[in-house]
This record gives structure tokens, sequence and C-alpha cells, in this order.
């Protein structure tokens, strides 16, 4: 038996020991005021004490319950630990880690891994969750690829090492480093974890191989200066070119307008067909080029969460009609919703989200969303019908449900059918107080956490700006941070949020 193991039963010993000599005293104190051994005022006071006692006891033992239910799940389901040993990890070789919340980090993580291979250098790939101190305290020379989501945050999958690596103080003279920083310069907080994480580094003695390299929204000519610096680093500048993921050309073949009469922006249902089959997973991502009929520009594309499975035979999008400060449509959903007619050729290419694929188990799952986060849930929906999984629990907010309950014959036949167990929906505006999906989670906190119990993983899609904030906030009242840190490290909570 493993130490943890150990202490955590008796952790539960010492708990469910607490809670039988609570009874005990409380039988006794009852046994005492009534054959008036005490006072009144005794009798409060004690009351008062086994109250108190009885709930912290009660609030610790439901901690110890959900602690114990994921270590049961990591051990069933075998969620893979570091996938390299220190044994394996070699004096010349190159550690290439990437902490990346939609795709992009992982992607260039790859390109850049093949690049050096092409130039003869051994490398292994680690996603930052499988990166501890004893492999970068060993590692000569690593490439990090990091990208920043929310407001300057690192990617999730970077949580545990944040928290329990980068509060630590390690000695890394040893080490010499590079960091790609990907990000967005429209946010405030512009490639924050990638210099955070150049930051620390460098207080921990590392050395840079070369200076912090930052990607604005994927920006062509940053990204030939990292493979300038791979070129130098291998010895071999006539590296390949790296040539992103062509586009191609899907067909626009259904639109439907899914609420009429709303009184937020038009939200659209859209149908887009290969050229030829193509293959995916419910959680990724469609990446669209924007274009207006009539004008010759390159836009970068527009991302959208896919809303079907590759069984459907095309890909499906819920997209929200966006406004520019002129008033004019937003170029991504504009071109979607609006002016690109039903049988225009449309210029996509699949990405893959692996921090939002399905779980790894068959574990029970609460999806939780709002306006055009149903994408993302829809096709876990989807999938988790056509697996058999019936334990899903959906919770999905918007504003009126007479005109923005989204999918709502598929939602209702799911619930017939049983694939969907447990319902709850929040229509912020059918009464005058604002109801959201956090407020009906805080509702359902004893079902949620019996879920969690049970080992059920959260699934979180839609707006980042109010909604996944406050799911978070609400999650961690009712479960408790240390809980929801390790699912997050265990791929049991997981978002798309944007
Ligand atoms: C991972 C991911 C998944 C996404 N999935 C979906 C989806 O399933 N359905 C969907 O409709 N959209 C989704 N989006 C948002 C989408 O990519 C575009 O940002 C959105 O369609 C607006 O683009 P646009 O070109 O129409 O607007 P733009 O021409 O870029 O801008 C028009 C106006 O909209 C504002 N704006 C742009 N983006 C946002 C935003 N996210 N929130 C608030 N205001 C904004 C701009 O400031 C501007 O005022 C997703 C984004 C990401 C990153
Ligand atoms: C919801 C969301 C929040 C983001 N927040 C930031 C930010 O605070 N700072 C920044 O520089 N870039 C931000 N970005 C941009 C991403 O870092 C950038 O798109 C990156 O290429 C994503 O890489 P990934 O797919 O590996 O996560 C954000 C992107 C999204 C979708």
């Amino acid at each position: 038996m493993s130490s943890t193991k150990k202490l955590n039963l008796s952790k539960t010993r010492l708990l469910n020991l607490g809670l039988i000599m609570t009874l005990v005293l409380s039988a006794i104190c009852l046994f005492a005021s009534l054959e008036q051994y005490l006072s009144i005022q005794q009798v409060r006071v004690v009351t008062t004490v086994i109250l108190l006692l009885c709930y912290t006891l009660f609030y610790y033992w439901i901690q110890d319950r959900h602690a114990q239910a994921h270590q049961a799940h990591r051990a069933n389901h075998q969620i893979p630990s570091a996938s390299l040993s220190t044994e394996s990890l070699n004096q010349n070789d190159t550690l290439i880690v990437y902490a990346s919340q939609t795709g992009y980090a992982e992607q260039l993580a790859l390109q850049t891994q093949t690049s050096l291979q092409q130039g003869g250098m051994q490398t292994h790939l680690l996603d930052i969750s499988q990166l501890d101190s004893a492999l970068l305290q060993k590692a000569q020379q690593i490439l990090f690829i990091a990208s920043t989501t929310g407001e300057g945050d690192a990617p999730d999958s970077a949580a545990k090492f944040t928290r329990d690596i980068m509060t630590q103080s390690l000695s890394l003279t040893h080490c010499r480093y590079a960091v790609l920083a990907l990000g967005d310069r429209h946010y405030q907080a512009f490639c924050a974890f990638g210099h955070q994480l150049d930051h620390w580094l460098h207080q921990q003695g590392a050395k840079t191989l070369f200076d912090l390299v930052e990607v604005d929204n994927g920006d062509d000519g940053a990204l030939r200066h990292w493979q300038h610096h791979l070129g130098v680093l291998s010895g071999h500048t006539d590296l390949a070119d790296w040539h992103p993921a062509e586009y191609e050309t899907w067909t626009l073949t259904e639109r439907r307008l899914l609420n009429a009469g709303s009184q937020g922006n038009a939200v659209y249902q859209l149908r887009l067909t290969p050229p030829t089959k193509r293959d995916w997973q419910a959680g990724d991502i469609a990446e669209i080029l924007p274009r207006r009929p009539g004008i010759e520009i390159v836009l970068p594309h527009r991302e959208y969460s896919i809303a079907s499975i590759p069984q459907d035979g095309a890909v499906e999008l819920i997209v929200r009609q966006m406004q520019q400060a002129d008033g004019g449509l937003g170029w991504g959903s504009g071109w979607l919703t609006h002016f690109a007619e039903l049988g225009t050729a449309i210029q996509l290419r699949l990405r893959n989200n692996r921090s939002f694929h399905p779980p790894d188990s068959h574990c029970p799952l609460i999806l939780i969303g709002n306006g055009t986060g149903i994408a993302g849930l829809r096709a876990h929906l989807k999938h988790r019908a056509q697996q058999g999984q019936r334990q899903n629990w959906l919770f999905f907010g918007e504003r009126n449900r007479e005109h923005d309950f989204f999918c709502q014959t598929e939602i209702e036949q799911w619930q017939t059918s049983g694939v969907l167990s447990k319902l709850d929906l929040a229509f912020s505006r059918d009464q005058p107080q604002r109801i959201y999906v956090q407020d009906k989670l805080r509702e359902q906190a004893a079902a949620l956490s019996e879920w969690i119990s049970n080992g059920a993983a959260i699934y979180v899609c839609g707006s980042l700006e109010g909604m996944a904030g406050g799911v978070d906030a609400a999650l961690r009242e009712m479960l408790g941070d240390e809980v929801l840190e390790t699912m997050r490290e265990d791929g049991l909570y997981r978002r798309d949020v944007y």
C-alpha cells in the first residue's frame, strides 16, 4: 500500500472517530441536561460547541470522500503520470515542453520537434503537466512553447506546474532554455504566461539559448524567427520552412436561425460538408478564413467549437453574429451567418484541441455552458450518446426560454431517451432577478457533490467573461480549491471558453 493511501486511510479513520466521539458527547450532554446536571446556559454553550464540531467534521468528511473518489478514479483509469523518466533522458537530449489551452502550442511543439529531428537532434515532447522537478533538474536543454489564456493566465494544463514547481526555488544553472510565447496583442497581458515562465527560469539560474520570441496571433514573422533559432541550434540552417496546415474547401450546405425574436444577436446553426470524409473528435475546433464579397483582404482565421461528430458527416457550428464598432457585421461571424450563400466554398481547417477531448474513462459527465457554448457541449453529448454513456448532466444558460433555448428538440429527446439524466436551465431574463448557470450549480450543490464523489468530470464551454469565472468560483465554493485543482490536473475539469 502506498504511503499516501495509508495516510488517507488514517485520516478517514480519524474523521470517523471524531464523528463517533461527537455523537457520544451529544448523548452525554443530552443525558446531563435531562437529569438537570447542567444549567440552561451551560447546555446552550455545549450544544453550540457540538454543532460547530459536527459541521467542521462533516465538511472535512465530504472533502475526504471527494479526495478518495479521485484517487480511486486515478487508479482505475490509469491517467498517465510523467511519460518520460529521468533515466531515459540523456545528457544531450532536448526537451520540448508545451503549455496549450486550445491546441496551437501543441501543434507548434510538434513542428519544433520535427525541425530539430531533421537537424539530427534527440528530442522528447512533453505536455507541461508531465514536467516535474526531477526532469527539470536533469535536462540540459529545454524549449518551452507556452500560450496565455483567460486574462493573462497559464493554460489549465499548466496548473500543477505553476502551483507545485514555479513556487519552488530550484538550482537550474546547468540548464539552457528558450521560450516561444504565444498570445494576442488584443489582450492586456500579452504573452503573460510565457514571460512569467521565462522570468522564473531566469531566477532559478537557467541560461537562455536565445531571447524569448513573442507570437502575436500566429504571426508568421515571429514563427520564422523561432525557426531561424532552431536552425542555428541544430546546426542546420537549411531546415524546411514550416507550412501551416492547409485550409480545405468545405461547402456551406445548411444555415438555420436558432433564436428568432431574441433580445440578443442572431445565432445560427451551420452545416459545412467536407471535400471528402474527414475525422475529428468532440472538443475539436474549426478554423475558418473570413471573406467578404467584393473585398480582397486576408484576415486571420476565426475559431469555432465544432458542434457535431464525424458520424454526422459534416461539421456543424453554432455561431453568434457579432457587430463591429461601426455597426457592420464581424468578419468571421458575418461571413458565415450572412454574406456566404448556401453552396459557397468555405476555407476551413480542423484543429486538434486535446485539452477539450472526451474524458479518458467512462465517468459521469457534467456539461456546463451558455450561449454558443452549447456547440462544444453538443458534440460531447452526441459522442456520449453514440458510446451509450448515459450519466450526463447538462447546465445551459441563455436569456429567454421562448427564444433562446438552442437545440431544444434535441435536448428534450436526449432527456426522453435517457442520454441526459439531469438537465438544469438558467434563463436569465425570464424572471425579475437574473439567474445564471452558476446559480443553478449552487442550487444543486448536494447532487453535484454526489456526482463528483462518483468520479464525474466537469466540462465548461462558452463565454469567458461572466460565465467561466462565475462557474469556476461556484465550483470552488462547493468543492474546495484542492478538489477542483486535482480534477484539473487529472483532466476531469476542462474548459473551452472564449
Ligand atoms: C476556442 C474558441 C472557440 C470559439 N467558438 C465559438 C463558437 O462556437 N461560436 C461563436 O459564435 N463564436 C466562437 N468563438 C468566437 C469566434 O472565434 C469569433 O471571435 C467571433 O465569431 C467574432 O469574430 P468576428 O470576426 O465575427 O468579429 P470581429 O470582426 O473580430 O469583431 C467584431 C466585434 O466583436 C467583438 N468580439 C470579437 N470576439 C469576441 C468575443 N469572443 N467576445 C466578445 N466580443 C467579441 C470585437 O471586439 C468587435 O467589436 C470562439 C473563439 C475561440 C477562441
Ligand atoms: C479565451 C482566450 C483568452 C486569451 N487570453 C490571452 C491573454 O490574456 N494574453 C495573450 O497574450 N493572449 C491571450 N489569448 C491568445 C492565445 O494565447 C493565443 O490564441 C494562442 O495562440 C493560443 O494557443 P493555444 O491554442 O496553444 O492555447 C487568449 C485566447 C483565448 C481564446
